[in-house]
């Protein structure tokens, strides 16, 4: 572990205009690279029509189209959440190398299509759950959930799995997007990158540990 951090993004004098998605994308390579169990395993807040704060872990799928594009079900509580109040945000932490990243801002839907495209890349065993499993209602026992994924998996040696309808990408667009660098004299390197719209540029500042 580094005392002071010589990423790039750190250096006082270092590109101020840097586009933090970018930094964002260079982070989750390295940390990809690195011999780390679930590095894309993201958390991501969410908050319902009153403001009542919830959180859960998803697979952060990729960065594009200026946003962090994550999959789940519109219909989970968290899916209800974000078509209440679409605004979230999502932490990434990698022990491993002392980073942390914080993003906070608005969900929007990714198109069908795009969606239909990701979702044919996952494993089968996924899109059998995405099917079979109608995430955050009750279920009565585990039996009824392994009769249902049995069968769509039965289905499924017939037909190709098409994407269901409940099963959306969500893009989070960051207003502000933060860097943590642990130091192991505590005085850790923050960056807070922030932007008053997505069109805005990014203003960026260091921050106190
Ligand atoms: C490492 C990890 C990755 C996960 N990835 C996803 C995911 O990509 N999409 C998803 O809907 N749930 C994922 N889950 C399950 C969620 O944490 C959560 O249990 C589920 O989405 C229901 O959340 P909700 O009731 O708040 O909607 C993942 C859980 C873990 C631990």
């Amino acid at each position: 572990m580094r005392t002071h951090s010589d990423d790039e993004i750190f250096q006082d004098n270092g590109p101020s205009k840097k586009d933090p998605l970018q930094v964002l994308e260079i982070w989750l390579s390295r940390a990809r690279e690195t011999e780390i169990p679930d590095p894309d395993a993201m958390a991501l807040a969410t908050a319902d029509g009153q403001g009542h704060p919830d959180l859960r872990v998803v697979t952060l799928s990729g960065i594009a189209h200026g946003g962090l594009i994550f999959f789940t079900n519109i219909d989970s509580a968290k899916g209800n959440q974000l078509d209440e109040n679409p605004y979230a945000a999502a932490g990434l932490h990698w022990r491993e190398i002392g980073r942390q990243i914080r993003i906070r801002g608005k969900t929007d839907r990714i198109a069908g299509d795009e969606a239909d495209i990701q979702f044919a890349r996952s494993s089968v065993e996924l899109k059998i759950a995405a099917i079979a499993s109608d995430q955050s209602r009750p279920l009565h026992d585990r039996r009824t959930l392994m009769r249902q994924a049995a069968q769509v998996a039965t289905a499924a040696f017939e037909f190709e799995i098409k994407r269901p309808p409940q099963w959306a990408g969500f893009r989070l667009v960051p207003a502000s997007i933060e860097f943590w660098q642990k130091a192991e004299d505590r005085l850790h390197d923050r960056i807070h990158f922030s932007r008053k719209g997505e069109m805005e540029p990014w203003v960026r500042t260091r921050l106190y540990p």
